[in-house]
Formats: structure tokens, C-alpha cells, sequence
């Protein structure tokens, strides 16, 4: 008898352009699991009652992402702390007939430092982070969790830097964006959350003149996988973290909560999806 053939997905508004179908799917063949991982566009009037619906139509859990991660929050039975500092949530599982809320943005990103810049503690450390959009919160609050001390924060629209202070209430310095390239000299990690060095994007202008020699840099955009930023970084010796990594370890949790294997981000998968970027 064929063992019952399990189903997630991603659920988003547009969402043809999410790489999670062939990132989950890669992990399913390679573990050989009766299971499928599919793609659910649904506009903002019908994601609710589709989400709250989830397991009739078939999911035991879904990825959710733009525009949808703060409605799915408050549609939730149950949520963990990732998801309640931040508002927002990126998985989903059904428990029970309920639905557990879960963000895994943060994580995300820590494990690709970690796996990227090996030795990586946040331990008495200090960041520069460019941007106030959707992954910034989540990136700072998963900084801090690591033991990071001082977090330096800046973005064109001076309020919305504010307003991540104002709400998370962590040692955040705020600067204004024409002083950004003048903080580099705090700079243990500087870090890139703005979408400006994107594929139609302009680049991001700062200068590095001030950035201390042994800084990380690192940028959440992977398409390009090596931005104008990351280049500049590389060719003045900077290790230097790409946005690929993010993307592949914030899917790890979920595959686990849905299926009940930790899978592993190996470098067949980066490949797998840098072939797919290079055609799009
Ligand atoms: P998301 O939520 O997907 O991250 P977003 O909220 O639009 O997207 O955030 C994009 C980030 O890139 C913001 O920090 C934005 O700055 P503003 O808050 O001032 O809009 C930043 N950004 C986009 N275009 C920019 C530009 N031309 N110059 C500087 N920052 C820019």
C-alpha cells in the first residue's frame, strides 16, 4: 500500500517567482519521501479563508510569504516567539486541526553567517545594517540572540529605521542615511537589508573607506549572488556572505516541522538554485 503522500506550499501573491518549490522538492527526492511541495497563489481577499482551510485542502503546512506573512499572524491558533516579536510569519504547520505560526527568517540568516564566515560568534559585536523593510527585524532580533552588543541602524526613510527601534527595544543606535559610509568604523558586519543592488535595482552607494579590514559583509539580495556590494567587499579582502544562504537555511525548520527530517543545505542545492537564478 502506498504510504499516504504528504503536501506543503507557498503561499503568496505573486508567487511564481519562489524558488521554495525546488528547494523543498530537492530535499524530498533526496530523502525519498512520499511527498509533494507546490506553489498556491492566493490574493489578499482569498488567502484568509484558504489558510484557515489549509489541511482541508490537502497541506499539512505551508511557507507564506509576500504580501501575507502579517495576516497569517493573526490567523493563527498558536504562535512561538520568532513569530510574535516580529508579527509576521513564513511557516506554518497544522497541529492537531490548528494552525502553529512559526518565523524563520532570522534563523535564516544566522545559520548562513555561520555556515558561510565558520567561527562566527555575535559574542560583543557590533553591525551596521542598511534598510528598515521586511527581513531587517527579523535579522536584528536573530543578532541579538547571538550575543551581538550594538546593532547600527540605517535607511533613507529615517522614520521606519525609528519605528524598528521604537518597537523592538534593543540596543539599536539609529544613524541618518547620508552618514552611512561614516559608521563603518564600528563595523564587525555590515549588512545590506535595502533592496538597492538587486537585478533593475540601482547599487548601493556607500564608501568603504572607513570599514575596518576585518568586517564581514553581507547582502540579503540573491539575484545577483554577488552584488556591486559584495564585489567591492571581495576585491578588498572583506569575507563577504551572499543572500542564497538566507533563503536555503530559513526553509530548514519548516521542511522539518512538515515532514520530520532536519535537512541538510549542501552545496548541490546552492548549485541547483544558482543554475535556476542564471536562467531567470
Ligand atoms: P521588503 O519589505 O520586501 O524588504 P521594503 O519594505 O520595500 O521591502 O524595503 C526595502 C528597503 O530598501 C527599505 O529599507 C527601503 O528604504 P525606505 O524605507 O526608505 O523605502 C530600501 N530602499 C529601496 N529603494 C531605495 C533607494 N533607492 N535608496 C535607498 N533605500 C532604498
Amino acid at each position: 500500500m502506498n504510504a499516504v503522500k504528504k503536501r506543503a506550499c507557498v503561499i503568496g501573491f505573486p508567487v511564481r517567482h519562489s524558488r521554495s518549490p525546488l528547494i523543498h522538492n530537492y530535499w524530498i527526492d533526496r530523502n525519498k519521501l512520499s511527498a509533494a511541495y507546490e506553489l498556491a497563489e492566493k490574493s489578499p481577499e482569498d488567502f484568509p479563508d484558504f489558510l484557515t482551510n489549509l489541511d482541508q485542502h490537502g497541506y499539512c503546512g505551508a511557507n507564506i510569504t509576500i504580501p501575507h506573512k502579517e495576516t497569517a499572524f493573526k490567523l493563527m491558533d498558536l504562535t512561538d516567539k520568532h513569530a510574535e516579536r516580529l508579527g509576521a510569519v513564513n511557516t506554518v504547520v497544522v497541529r492537531d486541526g490548528k494552525l502553529f505560526g512559526t518565523n524563520t527568517d532570522g534563523e535564516g540568516f544566522i545559520r548562513s553567517l555561520k555556515q558561510q564566515a565558520g567561527g562566527w560568534s555575535g559574542e560583543k559585536k557590533s553591525c551596521v545594517i542598511l534598510g528598515a523593510g521586511g527581513a531587517t527585524r527579523a535579522i536584528i532580533c536573530a543578532l541579538f540572540d547571538d550575543g551581538v552588543d550594538t546593532i547600527y541602524l540605517t535607511n533613507r526613510t529615517y522614520q521606519r529605521a525609528q519605528d524598528v527601534a521604537d518597537e523592538l527595544k534593543l540596543n539599536i543606535q539609529l544613524v541618518p542615511w547620508t552618514e552611512r559610509s561614516d559608521v563603518l568604523s564600528q563595523s564587525d558586519l555590515l549588512i545590506n537589508t535595502t533592496s538597492l543592488g538587486m537585478t533593475h535595482f540601482p547599487p548601493l552607494e556607500i564608501d568603504f573607506s572607513l570599514l575596518k579590514h576585518s568586517s564581514i559583509v553581507a547582502d540579503i539580495v540573491y539575484a545577483p549572488l554577488e552584488t556591486e556590494l559584495l564585489k567591492t567587499a571581495r576585491l578588498r579582502g572583506h569575507q563577504t556572505i551572499d543572500g542564497l544562504g538566507m533563503l536555503l537555511h530559513q526553509a530548514v525548520r519548516g521542511f522539518d516541522l512538515w515532514f520530520g527530517i532536519t535537512p541538510e543545505v549542501t552545496d548541490e542545492l546552492r548549485e541547483l538554485i544558482v543554475a535556476d537564478l542564471d536562467l531567470s
